[in-house]
């Protein structure tokens, strides 16, 4: 029997990313059904009965979901984090989740510079900003997207820095970075600091006002991962007591927490939609990484890139 696999994006693909996605499906024999800019969860509820795979990007994918997809097999992720998909719930039902990880690095590494120059240059407002060379700028997490960070830095001529626990500080020094042993050390040290880590229990609300009052003069966070990492309470305290930190998002906190930002002009500023992962290039790679990945699956049982074995 025909298989099918959904494309199930609120936020959709760019049209050259669907239709490469679409012709490697359908060349496999796939039968191929897109959903996408759904308002309703019960559109996604509906069109999940009969796929045997889904790809999604932010889409949450939660165990009433998971029970609508009588025929679901594999959830792919067509992204990095995977925090919007029920992994344990999928595994009890024997449904597996992959993501697609680095497919999007440059894309977001991108943005971060973007976001960079920007408040660098207080906005484009006319008058006299600051230049990124010669600034220490400090990764958390040199993961895929950390690492595009620092291959891009190195072109503005910054200092840069990094933690991350998963990686020996010779591998750190390889990549080309000063590896730093603490989050607090990170975060005392850096003009600039660019957030990698993903949210899990672990990470939420790690964020807050004791790391950003450590931060030296004029500094700026950019946080390009997820808003659950921050501590929204301690960054609106942080920012009221001191008056030279900015704070830069991709990924807009609570509304609540938005308003009071606000009040800090231009020491705040969020994208009004997610947009470090939405190119062309990014949007293709990802997407079609993730049918490729399907088809390994259901053909021929690969499992690289399951995250929840
Ligand atoms: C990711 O984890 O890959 C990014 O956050 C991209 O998210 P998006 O697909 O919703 O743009």
């Amino acid at each position: 029997m025909t298989k099918t696999v959904l494309i199930a994006t609120q936020k959709p693909f760019a049209a050259e990313a669907k239709t490469q996605t679409q012709a490697i499906l359908e060349e496999a024999g796939y039968s191929v059904k897109v959903l996408e800019s759904y308002a309703d969860e019960a559109d996604l509820l509906g069109a999940i009965a009969e796929a045997d795979a889904i790809i999604v990007r932010s889409d949450k994918i939660h165990s009433g979901v998971l029970d609508a997809g009588k025929n679901l097999k594999l959830v792919v992720r067509a992204g990095a984090g995977y925090d919007n998909v029920d992994t344990a719930a999928a595994k009890e039902r024997g449904i597996a989740v992959m993501n697609t990880p680095g497919q999007n690095a440059n894309a977001v590494a991108e943005l971060v510079f973007g976001m960079l120059v920007f408040s660098a240059r207080g906005q484009y407002d006319g008058k006299p900003g600051t230049e990124l060379k010669g600034k220490t700028l400090g990764i958390h997490a040199l993961g895929n997207v950390g690492m595009n960070v620092l291959r891009i830095a190195k072109g503005f001529d910054m200092e840069v820095l990094a933690f991350d626990p998963y990686l020996a500080d010779a591998d750190i020094s390889a990549a080309g970075a000063t590896p730093v042993s603490t989050v607090e050390e990170l975060y005392a040290k850096s003009d600039y600091l660019s957030l990698h880590i993903p949210a899990t229990d672990e990470t939420k609300n790690s964020i807050g006002k004791a790391l950003l009052t450590s931060m030296p003069q004029g500094a700026a966070l950019v946080n390009t991962a997820r808003a659950e990492v921050i501590d929204e309470a301690g960054l609106v305290e942080a920012l009221k007591e001191r008056s030279d930190l900015r704070y830069l998002t991709d990924i807009a906190p609570s509304e609540a927490t938005h308003a009071a930002l606000g009040e800090f002009g231009k020491r705040y500023f969020a994208t009004p939609k997610k947009m470090g992962a939405q190119t062309e290039e990014a949007n293709t790679n990802a997407a079609t990484a993730a049918a490729r990945q399907i088809i390994g699956f259901l053909e021929r049982g690969e499992r690289k890139h399951v995250v929840n074995d």
